[in-house]
């Protein structure tokens, strides 16, 4: 293993703080500085995990030439720009999801990665989950026959969250459901249709443009007889929230427990019809990942944020995204997923979202997420 160490700045600090103490304990990374524009509450944040170098100012992250990669955990509508900015400073990025906000930009993020050489990774929790690991294993094992259809759901009602989530489109935050259909099997999607239903306030509707409460996606899956359906609403919509994936294979298949907190299901073929159906809990993956981070897949810092009280740590994916990116800088590899793939999977949401404009019309991804 190298021993260099990858110097990090990590830019936003409402969920970005969770990843201080996991970078704080990786071996190959230097917990290096914080971004916030909110100087009092950058400095609590700083002063309570020890981090000497602050700043206030992005373009201070980016001018400082120490700095070797940034993880950007800013709001959605800044991820586009803040990657291209960092890209074009030299910086490696991780960056939360979604990768941006418009196809354009992440097209340009694409082609930036490739003329620079630089990694860029989103950073999809989903796909690090221990549920998705454990059935990407029972998959890669065989367990799972051939897979005949996958469906994934995400409802969140996003009601006291920061004031721009009004502003947001139910499709253009779809990467937790669009992540694991097409991460289980590598696959990417070649076209969408989505349907938009019900309504929501007209307030709302006014902010973002959007007047559809639910959005209702078929994906197609590139070279496979495979389809996908997800679907998400963000407000007006009575349903605790959950980030769901079932997986149905010849031989066995995965359902999502209904409600938080309960065992999932595990379906096999050809048993006696009462022991088809089987409760299961995911076991934990920590023993993947070095032994000074493998805590953090059950801790969690902020139990208070919103997204933990509502996301229950993430699946204890946290620790797993830090290590891939990580070892992706240090092994010189692309990470899981790349600028190509994390394009495809922000895209899916994007053309989905055109497609309810345009009453289900079919829509094609573009061909620069296909490569
Ligand atoms: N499961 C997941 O993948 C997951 C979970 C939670 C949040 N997120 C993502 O993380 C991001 C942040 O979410 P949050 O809930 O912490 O939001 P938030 O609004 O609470 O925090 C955003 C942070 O970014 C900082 N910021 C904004 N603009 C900045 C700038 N120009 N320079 C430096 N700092 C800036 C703010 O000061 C704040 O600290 C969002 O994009 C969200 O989608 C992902």
């Amino acid at each position: 293993m190298s021993t260099k160490q990858f110097n990090v700045v990590i830019v936003g600090l409402g969920f970005g703080s969770e990843f201080i103490p996991i970078y704080k304990c990786h071996p190959q990374v230097n917990m290096y500085g914080v971004c916030r524009r909110n100087e009092t509450e950058m400095h609590k944040i700083a002063d309570a995990f020890e981090i000497e170098k602050r700043y206030t100012s992005y373009d201070e992250v980016l001018a400082d030439p120490n700095v070797d990669f940034v993880h950007i955990n800013s709001p959605i509508p800044d991820h586009g720009w803040m990657t291209l900015k960092a890209l074009d400073a030299g910086k490696h990025v991780m960056c939360t999801v979604p990768m941006a906000t418009t196809i354009d930009e992440c097209r340009q993020i694409v082609e930036k990665v490739a003329e620079t050489g630089l990694k860029y990774m989103m950073a999809e929790t989903v796909v690090y989950s221990r549920e998705f690991l454990y059935i990407k294993d029972l998959y890669d094992q065989g367990e799972l026959g051939d897979i005949q259809y996958m469906a994934a759901s995400h409802p969140q009602d996003m009601e006291g969250w920061p004031e721009y989530w009004e502003r947001m489109i139910p499709m253009h935050y779809a990467t937790h459901v669009v992540s694991p259909v097409l991460g289980l099997m590598n696959s990417r999607a070649e076209y969408v249709s989505c349907l938009g239903s019900g309504v929501i306030s007209p307030e709302l509707a006014e902010k973002s443009g959007n007047q559809y409460a639910v959005e209702s996606c078929h994906i197609k899956l590139k070279d496979s007889p495979v389809a996908a359906h997800i679907w998400r609403f963000l407000f007006d919509t009575a349903r605790q929230y959950r980030e769901s994936f079932d997986v149905y294979g010849t031989k066995k298949s995965f359902e999502w427990a209904l409600i938080e907190g309960e065992e999932h299901v595990l379906h096999t073929a050809k048993n006696p019809e009462h022991e088809i159906a089987q409760r299961i809990t995911a076991p934990d993956f920590a023993s993947r990942l070095p032994e000074a981070i493998q805590k953090f897949t059950t801790a969690i810092q902020d139990a208070e944020h919103l997204s933990f009280i509502q996301g229950a740590g993430h699946g204890g994916s946290h620790p797993h995204l830090a290590h891939q990116f990580a070892t992706a800088l240090a092994d010189d590899r692309d990470p899981w997923p790349n600028a190509v793939i994390s394009a495809n999977w922000t895209c899916v949401g994007l053309c989905a979202h055109e497609s309810t404009n345009k009453g289900g019309e079919i829509v094609r991804l573009p061909d620069f997420t296909l490569a």
